[in-house]
């Protein structure tokens, strides 16, 4: 299916949004039929199937985590209400500027005529590196793992939970647990790594994260798309509404899911041991504080 994409930026960015335009029509892209550049959010969001929205406002240093929630706040109300507006209701918006859970919930509170189950916010960077720590423990390829969890926030409080994954090694399928033999390693550092990641890629690179979460931009808009593998579950971060897990409701939470004719389902059921539901917890309360924040600001923003 051939795709337009349209790409919306702030209006000093619009020179900068050329040389975007340049190099994606020197990708040679099979499905690219159009690339439309704006700076006007009735353009970009106008009958729109997908939306990533990546603009966001970057923490400067001395900044509040509050300051930086408001920002993100006026940004991504606008959004929601242009999306409310112009977009197809059948839209699937996808937040990835962070603090990304909370954005997505802003955008979603702010589209009311969207189905809230159409908004969902990226940690599959997140899950895609929990799956890459494990593969490299046991010198096998990401692909050889499966249905890794990131639960709740895109921040740091975030837990990847390899509980319920499974690693392919000699042929076999086995638990991540049994495979790596090291309890302390997979409580401990494994979960540190990943927690941290962004910030270990900052550090090195001196710019954040780019091929990584563009890669992940494609494998969740992809799933949405087209569904999950049988047998597979990802890590999304959606509407906690009527989950089985014990996560306060209308929050905008990382669980596992499974989709399929383009709507995702929580994967039902999975034992939460002691471990895992301090740290369930742990990052549902900062959910809970940044949404206390950005409700206020919605109303006043
Ligand atoms: N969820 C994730 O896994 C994940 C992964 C990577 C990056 N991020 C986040 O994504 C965001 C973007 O990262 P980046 O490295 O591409 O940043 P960037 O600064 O390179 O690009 C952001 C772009 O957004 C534009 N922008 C700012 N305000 C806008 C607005 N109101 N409307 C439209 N466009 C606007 C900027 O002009 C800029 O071109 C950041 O918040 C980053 O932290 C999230």
């Amino acid at each position: 299916m051939p795709l337009v994409l349209v790409l919306l930026d702030i209006t000093p960015m619009m020179t900068v949004l050329d040389g975007v335009i340049m190099e994606l029509q020197d990708c040679a892209l099979p499905l690219l039929k159009e690339v439309i550049a704006t700076d006007k959010e009735a353009v970009a969001f106008k009958d729109l199937d997908v939306a990533i929205l990546v603009g966001s406002m970057p923490r400067k240093e001395g900044m509040e985590r509050k300051e930086l929630l408001k920002a993100n706040v006026k940004i991504f109300k606008s959004q929601g209400a242009a999306l409310d507006k112009y977009a197809k209701k059948t839209v699937k918006v996808v937040v990835v500027g962070n603090p990304a859970n909370t954005n997505c919930l802003t955008a979603s509170k702010s589209a009311p005529s969207i189905p809230k189950e159409n908004f969902s916010c990226l940690t599959r960077l997140d899950h895609n590196r929990a799956k890459s720590q494990i593969a490299l423990r046991l010198g096998v390829t990401a692909n050889d793992v499966k249905n890794v969890i990131i639960w709740g926030n895109h921040s740091s409080t975030q837990y990847p939970d390899v509980t319920h994954a499974k690693v392919k090694v000699q042929g076999k399928e086995v638990g991540v647990y049994e495979a790596v033999k090291d309890d302390s390693w997979l409580k401990g550092d494994f979960i540190t790594v990943v927690q941290q990641r962004g910030a270990s890629v900052i550090k090195a690179r001196k710019l954040s994260s780019a091929m990584s979460a563009a890669k992940a931009i494609c494998d969740h808009v992809r799933d949405i798309w087209f569904g999950t593998p049988e047998g597979e579950f990802v890590s999304m971060g959606v509407i906690s509404d009527g989950n089985s897990y014990g996560i306060p409701e209308e929050l905008l939470y990382s669980f596992p899911v499974v989709i399929k004719d383009k709507t995702w389902k929580f994967v039902e059921g999975l034992p939460i041991n002691d471990f895992s539901r301090e740290k369930m917890d742990l990052t549902a309360k900062e959910l809970m504080e940044e949404k206390e924040t950005a409700v206020e600001f919605i109303s006043s923003a």
